[in-house]
Formats: structure tokens, sequence, C-alpha cells
């Protein structure tokens, strides 16, 4: 089937501002400090993607983001306006599969707007659009346990994009699948964001992943969580992997930022954490290679 241009709605994307922004948990003796007077921009119409160590409270940040939590000092603003709660202009994507399983691809897509009432003909195209989009056409009649790891965030995605929101932000949506399955998904998530330049915020562990997907890369800081550093992809799109594999440019971003995150590794690692002490294992490992 052709594309539909006309069935596409217009992209209108939004910028979030997060301001001195802390988050702790508990009371008294017991508080906890995930976030720590974190500053930054999601820029609009801009991939920005978020790494850090495991457990240093990137989800948090993306709880605060979506609205489900507030923060407990500083403000985050959408296009100026204080965030107070959900909203469908700002669409999360989790770590775990979110499709329905009695619900056929087809459906699962439709969600939204049949939620909300909206199943009208241009909905119909746009589904349609999108299903081509993430190449599930064959399979949108089959039911979530039958497809593939790869095919339900393929699926995810699209029952995402079809609510049009302003900003999507997407908590580490490729983690747990094969690394062959992990560099395809790159691809069709990069193309779907170069087709409409809506403003992303993609949150990973991963720094291939990161340099591969990130218009600019924000790496964050061991628990309380802050940014350390904001690095500009400057890499031409559409990307390769090929040629990200072979650029310079793509190597000394990943250098500068394993370097700060193999810091912040080694800092809690000296305070005995078993997941900075796998970092540094993997790091050394990697280093190794290089
Ligand atoms: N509601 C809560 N109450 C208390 N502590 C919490 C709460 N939510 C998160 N935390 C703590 O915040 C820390 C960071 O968790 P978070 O899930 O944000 O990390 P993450 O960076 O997303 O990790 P991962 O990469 O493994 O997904 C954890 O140590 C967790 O114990
Ligand atoms: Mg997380």
């Amino acid at each position: 089937m052709s594309e539909i241009p006309s069935a596409r709605p217009p992209v209108v994307a939004g910028e979030i501002a997060v301001r001195g922004v802390s988050k702790s948990y508990g009371a008294a003796q017991f508080r906890k400090a995930v976030v720590r007077e974190c500053s930054f921009k999601i820029e609009q119409g801009k991939l920005t993607v978020m790494i850090g160590p495991s457990g240093c409270g990137k989800s948090t940040l993306i709880r605060l983001l979506a609205g489900f939590e507030q923060p407990t000092e500083g403000s985050i603003t959408l296009d100026g306006a204080p965030i107070s709660g959900p909203d469908r202009d700002r669409l999360v994507l989790f770590q775990e599969t979110a499709l329905f399983p009695w619900m056929s691809t087809w459906n699962n897509i439709l969600y939204g707007p049949r939620a909300r009432g909206e199943l009208d003909r241009g909905t119909l195209e746009f589904a349609e659009f999108l299903l081509n989009k993430v190449g599930l056409r064959e399979f949108r009649n089959k039911y979530p346990g039958q497809l593939s790891g790869g095919m339900q965030r393929r699926a995810e995605l699209a029952r995402a994009m079809i609510n049009n929101p302003k900003v999507m932000i997407l908590d580490e949506p490729f983690r747990g699948l094969d690394a062959m399955t992990k560099e395809l998904m790159w691809e069709y998530y990069s193309r779907l964001y170069e087709e409409n330049r809506r403003t992303n915020f993609f949150v990973t562990t991963d720094i291939d992943e990161a340099v591969f997907l990130a218009d600019r890369v924000l790496v964050m800081s061991n628990i309380p969580t802050q940014v350390r550093a904001v690095i500009e992809v400057d890499l031409p799109r559409p990307r390769r992997l090929s040629d990200i594999v072979e650029s310079d440019r793509a190597n000394d971003v990943k250098k500068q930022a394993l370097s700060i995150l193999h810091t912040e590794a080694m800092r809690s690692f000296s305070r005995g954490s078993k997941a900075a002490a796998d970092f540094v294992d993997a790091y050394l490992k990697r280093a190794g290679r290089a």
C-alpha cells in the first residue's frame, strides 16, 4: 500500500524545560534523594537521549516529565506551562510492554483514539499508514503473544504515534531485545523520527544506541542523578549503522560519554554498588576491545 500523506495530521512539536528539579522519597532519616538539582531542555523537534548508569534515577525523571509524580523542588514546563499531571501531549513508552494481550495489533494501535471516541476516517487512514511504517501490515490481526519482541515494540511505537503527542518519551524501549533486533529497531525508530521531527526524549543505558539516535546526549551521574555533560551529536541524517561505526566524530562522542560514565561508576563502585561493579567490568571489556 502506498503512503497517504493527506492522512497524516501535522506534527506539533513541544519543548520541555526542567529547572532545578530534585526528587526525594521517604520522610526524615529514611529520606532518599534520587534526582538532585537537574536542569536541562528537551528541545523542540530534536531527539534528546539521556544516558546514565542503571538505577541512577532515569525512570524517576520520566515519571516527573509524564506528570505521574511531582518534583520535590524545581519546575517542569511544556511550552512554558507547568506540567501538573499526565496528558496525551506527552506520551510515554515504558520499559515493559504495554500492549493489551487480548487485542490484535490493529486494535492495540487504535486503542487511544477509540477510547476518546475519535475513530474517524482520517484516524483509520493514519493507523494504516503507521502500520505500514512499522512493517506490521501482515500482522494486523495477530495478538501480542504471536509477535516477536521487536514487533511488539514496533506496534507500541505506532500505538503511541497515533495520538500525535507533542513530546514522545521513551524509557529504554529496546532493553532486553537481542543485538540484531535492537539495531533494526534503531533504524525503524530513527526513520520515524526523521520523517516527523517530533520532540523525542529517549532514555537508555546503551552508549551505541545513544550515539546512533541522538541529536544531543545528556550524560547523567549516579544516584542522586544530575546532568554531567550535554554532548551535541552533529552527525548527518539519515544515519546508517555502517557510517556510524566508521565515524571519528561518533567515536569521539562515545569516548567522551563513556569516560564520564566510567568516573561515575568508579565513584559508586567505591561505595559498594553492584550495578556500578557490573558497569566497570563491562567498560573494561569494551576498552580492551577498542
Ligand atoms: N517510589 C519510590 N520510593 C523510594 N525509592 C524509589 C522510588 N522510586 C524510585 N526509587 C529509587 O530510585 C532509584 C532509581 O530508580 P529508577 O527506576 O529511577 O532508576 P533507573 O535509572 O531508571 O534504573 P534502570 O536503568 O535500572 O531502569 C532506585 O534506587 C529506587 O530505589
Ligand atoms: Mg529505568
